[in-house]
């Protein structure tokens, strides 16, 4: 291979290493302090470790959809699981009623990866360049949400849907884009709304109206 080769080869493997989701691990393990005041990137390791730091039974069974989405997200990940911390990766179980949709939004710090256990799901992400990605997908079949695409999975069924999600990070994030954008605290104003929707002020709390909590 000539010099120019090599400098390709040698730049193929910097962009590799920087494309790469949590930071790669410096010990055995690290088993999350979840109570540690101290902030690092990460969490604190605990001295303590047992294997119930590394077990969860909390996916086994669906969970409940009887809400406005019909859609449930149940979270595995360091949060749940301490001695996931340090280890770049996390599942969640995510039940769908029929009909029931898991809207857009993004996860900051992984790319995803969907398992079907059961129905089937019409699912998508968005490029950088507003190009959708879709397809229909059933048991048995994979689909993958590459880092902070916006993407979404709809139950068009009849029958109950569940998925198993898996992620690169250890706490991927998640930001729903209509909750980020009709839900903040304090508010995004109106105006920028009104402006970016290219909708009347009216309109824009009507939608902020949806998100309200209710008491
Ligand atoms: C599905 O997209 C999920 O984030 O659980
Ligand atoms: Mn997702």
């Amino acid at each position: 291979m000539g010099a120019f080769g090599r400098v390709l080869v040698m730049m193929a493997i910097v962009t590799l290493t920087r494309v790469s989701a949590d930071p790669d691990m410096l010990q055995d393990l690290c088993v999350a302090d979840l109570t540690s005041a101290v902030k690092v990137n990460g969490f604190t390791c605990k001295s303590n470790v047992t294997e119930e730091d590394f077990f969860f039974a909390g996916l086994a069974k669906p969970g409940a959809t009887n809400n406005s989405m019909g859609l449930v997200v149940t979270a595995a990940n360091v949060q749940k699981i301490p001695g996931l911390n340090t280890l770049g990766v996390s599942l969640s179980r995510v039940d769908y009623a029929p009909g029931g949709l898991n809207p857009p939004h993004t996860h900051p710090r992984a790319t995803e990866i969907v398992f079907v256990l059961k129905g089937k799901l019409d699912v998508g992400f968005i490029t950088t360049a507003n190009v959708l990605i879709s397809k229909s997908i059933k048991k048995g079949e994979i689909f993958v949400f590459p880092k902070g695409l916006v993407h979404f999975q709809k139950n068009n069924g009849k029958v109950a849907a569940a998925a198993i999600a898996a992620f690169n990070s250890q706490l991927p994030g998640t930001q729903s884009i209509a909750a980020a954008l009709f839900a903040a605290s304090p508010p995004v104003p109106d105006n920028v709304l009104s402006k970016a929707f290219q909708v009347g002020t009216k309109e824009v709390d009507k939608i902020k109206s949806k998100f309200a909590p209710k008491n």
